[in-house]
């Protein structure tokens, strides 16, 4: 399939090394330095003997001709990605964190599949990635396209090493992601601590239940289960940085709107440890000159 991958941090160097081996991918990035460096040096992961080559471009060359768009720009980029003019004939796969963006993809009209990420990935230089903790994508048709579509699509991705299901139903898959990032991600990135301090820390651990536990009323999901996979996840990635915490320690905006502001717009009682992580994670983006108001 001829790929065009949109956005090039961990996850979109992470995806264009795997699907670079078997497909022809295109990175669509945003600096002109980041896209020499990709053209003229491939992407260097190092699961891999030597660097994956692929062909680069600027976000603004985007047109029609391809197989596949794989959208893994963050959040806040979102709706000035949306607001371009962007080529309509193949589908697209977003994978951000949160659900901030659901309603927004709605009125792109875009043929459109949603996806969550199970990789710990660190992006090492403008086309560098570490593959920190081997994981899978799971993709979900969200609007305009068949099911076995999205189907055919995760069969085309896959590969034994690179593993990207399909999932039935794009909510639940949502939810249970939105779950781990709501707990994992402003708790690590207030207290500048790896995910397994979820676990080791007790004062964290409590936190951590009680975000949960408000999490889990807001999207009717099931304490108990959510719990227990929000604490599976944390001891499996332990070392990580989540990516909150690696926004706030290079000082660019979080995810916070999309992931703990998901919840607290949409419950309908007070929901006061996601408030204060709210308003905590802002104030460290001001501090660091990230957030204006
Ligand atoms: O956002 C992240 O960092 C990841 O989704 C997770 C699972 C919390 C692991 O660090």
């Amino acid at each position: 399939m001829k790929i065009g991958i949109i956005g090039a941090g961990s996850i979109g160097l992470l995806a264009g090394a795997y699907l670079g081996e078997h497909h022809e991918v295109h990175m669509f990035v945003k600096s002109e330095e980041q896209r020499s460096a990709l053209a003229a040096e491939g992407i260097t992961c190092g699961e891999f003997p030597c660097p994956v080559p692929v062909y680069a471009h600027l976000v603004t060359e985007m047109k029609e001709g391809y197989d596949l768009w794989l959208v893994t720009i963050k959040q806040h980029a979102m709706d000035g990605f949306l607001e371009q003019d962007l080529p309509a004939d193949a589908p697209y796969v977003f994978l951000q964190n949160g659900m901030g963006h659901l309603e927004k993809l709605a009125q792109s009209g875009l043929r459109s599949c949603v996806g969550v990420v199970e990789h710990g990935a660190l992006a090492k230089g403008p086309n560098e990635v570490v593959h920190k903790g081997k994981g899978n994508i799971q993709i979900a048709v969200y609007r305009r396209m068949e099911p076995a579509h999205g189907q055919a699509l995760s069969k085309e991705l896959h590969t034994a090493h690179f593993p990207v299901f399909f999932k039935a139903d794009y909510e639940p898959m949502l939810k249970s992601k939105l779950i781990i990032n709501t707990v994992i991600n402003p708790l690590t990135a207030l207290f500048s601590q790896p995910n397994h301090s979820i676990l080791t820390n007790p004062s964290i651990h409590e936190l951590a239940r009680l975000l949960c536990e408000e999490a889990c009323s807001v999207l009717g999901l099931s304490f108990f289960d959510e719990w227990e996979r929000v604490k599976t996840i944390a001891e499996t990635t332990g070392e990580n940085h989540s990516s909150m915490l690696r926004d706030i320690t290079e000082h660019r905006l979080t995810e916070v709107d999309s992931i703990s502001g998901y919840i607290l717009d949409h419950g309908k009682i007070p929901l006061p440890y996601h408030h204060f992580v709210v308003h905590a994670i802002h104030a460290l983006e001001y501090e660091r000159g990230v957030r204006k108001r």
